[in-house]
């Protein structure tokens, strides 16, 4: 291969925020917002990395890079890999081999650092680019269709490479966000346990960053105080956040197989309004929220926050119907009031 191109979707989660962190059920779907990778192999004897949307462009000798990344969480990562049956021999060849010379430009649409899951998306890019490139699964065919192209397999192979890089960065990552980054479409999330959901509909939404910056460890925190001081009141709001969760994946599978009507959205729409209110008993909201689903609600749409919330992002419901003018006098509004704010869709490819 001497140029490849691949890209992968960043992620929002429709329902669960929060209650999944205590065993409930969430719904995680990709954004049609993505991050692009073009790897092109050269005899230049470097690694290049070329981040245009930073204007940051830097190269390693092959030789020193090797020595680095033998003494770096990378080698760490591979070796917690090496535990996975199907990838020892690929993994092996991968620590023995020489580093092949490569340059690797990557860009996005996604915002950093307002967990829509950008450095998921990365990752994905990376492990499906660099194991294409070695030969363990196809090569793509276009940089966003690789529909049919990759079987379940070579998913998994993806995703669990993926998974190395999000501990890389995060830490301690649940892996919802680089499986909605493989798979695209939308993910039942339960006790760990992720489930990609087979046909869900493209729906339309706004997404808007409020730009309020929050800890994901602070907010988790407070909603599990709030839970041990008061059980038999937030245990009632938690289990109804996981129907919201199951009733909305019903309605969106309805959606996939009979004609879809206003009441779909309406009741789409309900779960959202329900959604906010039980997050803001939970102690996650904020007042930049409660300004977007205000603003929104006066253009009769409805918006919830999206992620940890106590700020950062939220996402609005677009019905087919929604007018271009209402969109565009919507989103002028937001951004009046200080906000970053995308119209955009979920539910679309890995
Ligand atoms: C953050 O995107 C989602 C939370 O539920 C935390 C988590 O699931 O790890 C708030």
């Amino acid at each position: 291969v001497s140029e490849l191109f691949v890209s992968a979707p960043g992620k929002a989660i429709l329902h669960g925020e929060h209650a999944v962190v205590h065993g409930k059920v969430a719904l995680a779907v990709s954004l049609n917002l993505r991050t692009y990778l073009r790897l092109e192999t050269s005899t230049t004897g470097k690694v290049c990395i070329n981040l245009p949307n930073i204007d940051t462009f830097f190269c390693w000798d092959v030789s020193e890079l090797k020595q680095l990344i033998t003494y770096s969480h990378v080698m760490r990562a591979v070796f917690k890999f090496l535990c996975m049956k199907r990838s020892l021999v690929f993994t092996l060849c991968f620590i023995f081999s020489e580093l092949p010379s490569l340059t690797v430009s990557v860009w996005s649409e996604l915002p950093t650092g307002a967990g829509l899951g950008s450095s998921a998306a990365y990752s994905v890019c990376l492990a499906a680019a660099l194991l294409s490139a070695s030969g363990a699964i196809p090569t793509p065919l276009k940089e966003w269709d690789h529909t049919g192209r990759w079987c379940q397999e070579d998913l998994e192979l993806i995703n669990s490479w993926a998974f190395q890089g999000e501990t890389i960065i995060h830490g301690n990552p649940s892996g919802v966000d680089n499986a909605v980054g493989t798979w695209g479409g939308m993910l039942r999330f339960l006790a760990g346990k992720i489930i990609p959901l087979n046909r869900v509909p493209l729906l339309r939404i706004l997404l808007t960053n409020t730009k309020v910056p929050r800890s994901t460890k602070v907010l988790v925190a407070r909603v599990k105080d709030k839970i041990n001081k008061f059980p038999s009141i937030m245990t009632p709001v938690l289990d109804s956040v996981d129907a919201i969760s199951c009733t909305c994946e019903k309605v969106l599978s309805e959606m996939t197989c009979e004609p879809i009507t206003g009441e779909h959205y309406n009741i789409l729409e309900e779960l959202i309004d329900i959604n906010q209110h039980h997050l803001n008993v939970m102690g996650v909201g904020h007042p930049t929220l409660d300004t977007l689903c205000q603003v929104t609600r006066t253009r009769g749409l409805h918006s919830k926050l999206t992620g940890a919330g106590g700020g950062g992002c939220g996402i609005t419901l677009l019905r087919p119907e929604t007018d271009y003018s209402v969109v565009q006098s919507t989103v002028q509004d937001l951004r009046d009031c200080g906000f970053d704010c995308w119209e955009t869709s979920i539910g679309g490819p890995g």
